[in-house]
């Protein structure tokens, strides 16, 4: 496949602004996402592996986990979308191929998915009352991570082949013979896949300090249960951390020879770099971890760190797509549209920053109040007027800007 055909494959519309704007958003929210798929992975299995136990720390983290579980999926799905609406506009000819290769599984991602998530709360129906009762069985927490993970694999192979335009003939027509079905993932790389679920252990533990501190926060009165949860949150971070790394190691000399270059290079580093330095931070902060944030701080740590590596996997695909197959995703023809580009930042910043402002606080504050009603201070309840009047005004804009262009 030459330059110039993945040229010709572009949106000849061009892009409504910059590319780098785009490639940029792409690598936040794709470390957004991947946060919120490795603490739904963690959560879930830290539930599979407590709501059976006999003792009743575990039951009781099994609880919680559930709930975070069940939040966290949701989480991911949502800000999901948000990647791959990037990837599809700067990679468009490399990702709408690999998608149509596979194109049955495209559409069974879906489906996996619904399934995935009716599992998560087929067990949740029937284990509300781990705490008191145990689980029943875990069945359907198993088959929903299971199925979970299929999607993971589908995106991630789906990622993959985007890598191989030398080869997207041969899989279109195997023998010479087109094969049109799109039944076929032609491409993945275990260690690549691995490494990104692997770095649940590490995140779930750093998420678990987090809620150590927050149920401080609340008066928690159960000494053994805070102990509990901070040595299984170490335990999480340093061998899964390490695990974690080991296995991107594994990926690193796994490399095909286009992308050896990668191996080595100062990105590969500054990503192992963050990893292990957020795995040492709380050896770091001891005593410290039970006072003022410093409890939330690992997991935000954590979170910069994922951007970071985020960043590295960019640079591997942006450099290789450029060096090996002369496509350079910031030559895209730009379509300045300000009224887009203005929206979308107002809708993220304003709306997204007031809306779950209002929210988090609600949900905080509420949570760390032990006995009687909540009630918001007149400070919350003012913020969470200004998120349903911002909605609104955006509502009415949405449709207003649509019914004018319409009528023109
Ligand atoms: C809920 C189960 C899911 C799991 C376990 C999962 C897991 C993953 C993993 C492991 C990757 C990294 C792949 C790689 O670089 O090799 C990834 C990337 C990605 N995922 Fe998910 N994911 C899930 C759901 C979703 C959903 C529902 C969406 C979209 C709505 C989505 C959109 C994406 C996108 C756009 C990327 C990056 C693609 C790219 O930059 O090439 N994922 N996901």
């Amino acid at each position: 496949m030459t330059p110039e055909m993945l040229y010709a494959l572009r949106d000849q519309s061009g892009v409504p602004s910059h590319p780098v704007i785009f490639l940029i958003l792409g690598v936040i929210t794709f470390a957004l996402h991947i946060a919120a798929v490795q603490v739904m992975l963690g959560a879930a299995t830290l539930t599979l592996r407590g709501a059976f136990h006999a003792d009743m720390k575990w039951r009781r983290l099994a609880s919680a986990m559930l709930l975070t579980a069940k939040i966290a999926v949701s989480v991911a799905i949502v800000i999901g979308v948000a990647p791959l609406l990037f990837v599809q506009v700067v990679y468009d000819p490399f990702w709408y191929t690999s998608n149509v290769l596979s194109a049955w599984w495209v559409i069974g991602f879906i489906l996996i998915l619904i399934a995935g998530y009716i599992s998560l709360y087929a067990f949740y129906w029937k284990n509300h009352d781990i705490v008191a009762h145990g689980g029943r069985n875990g069945y359907w927490l198993v088959l929903s991570l299971a199925l979970l993970l299929t999607v993971g694999f589908i995106v991630h192979s789906l990622s993959n082949q985007m890598f191989y335009p030398e080869r997207w003939i041969e899989w279109y027509a195997p023998g010479g013979q087109i094969d049109p079905s799109g039944q076929t993932l032609h491409q993945w790389h275990l260690s690549r896949f691995l490494f990104f679920i692997a770095l649940s252990a590490p995140v779930i533990g750093a998420w678990l300090l987090a809620y150590r501190r927050y149920l401080q926060g609340a008066k928690e009165t159960d000494v053994a249960y805070l102990d509990f949860v901070l040595n299984l949150a170490l335990r999480l971070m340093v061998i899964g951390g390490v695990v974690s790394v080991l296995i991107g190691a594994a990926w690193m000399m796994t490399l095909p020879e286009k992308m050896q270059w990668f191996a080595g290079s100062v990105w590969m580093w500054l990503a192992v770099a963050a990893l292990l330095a957020v795995v040492a931070m709380p050896l770091a902060l001891r005593a410290r971890l039970d006072r003022g944030v410093w409890g939330y701080a690992v997991f935000g740590a954590g979170a910069v760190a994922l951007i970071v590596v985020g960043a590295a996997r960019e640079v591997l695909r942006f450099v290789t797509l450029l060096g090996s197959h002369g496509y350079d995703a910031m030559d895209y023809r730009i379509n300045m549209d300000w009224y887009s580009t203005v929206l979308f930042f107002v809708t993220f910043g304003v709306i997204g920053g007031t809306t779950l402002a209002y929210l988090l606080t609600v949900a905080w504050q509420a949570g760390q109040q032990k006995t009687g009603t909540y009630t918001p201070s007149a400070l919350v309840n003012r913020i969470g007027q200004w998120s349903v009047g911002l909605l609104v005004a955006w509502t009415v804009a949405y449709f207003a800007i649509g019914f004018w262009v319409w009528a023109r």
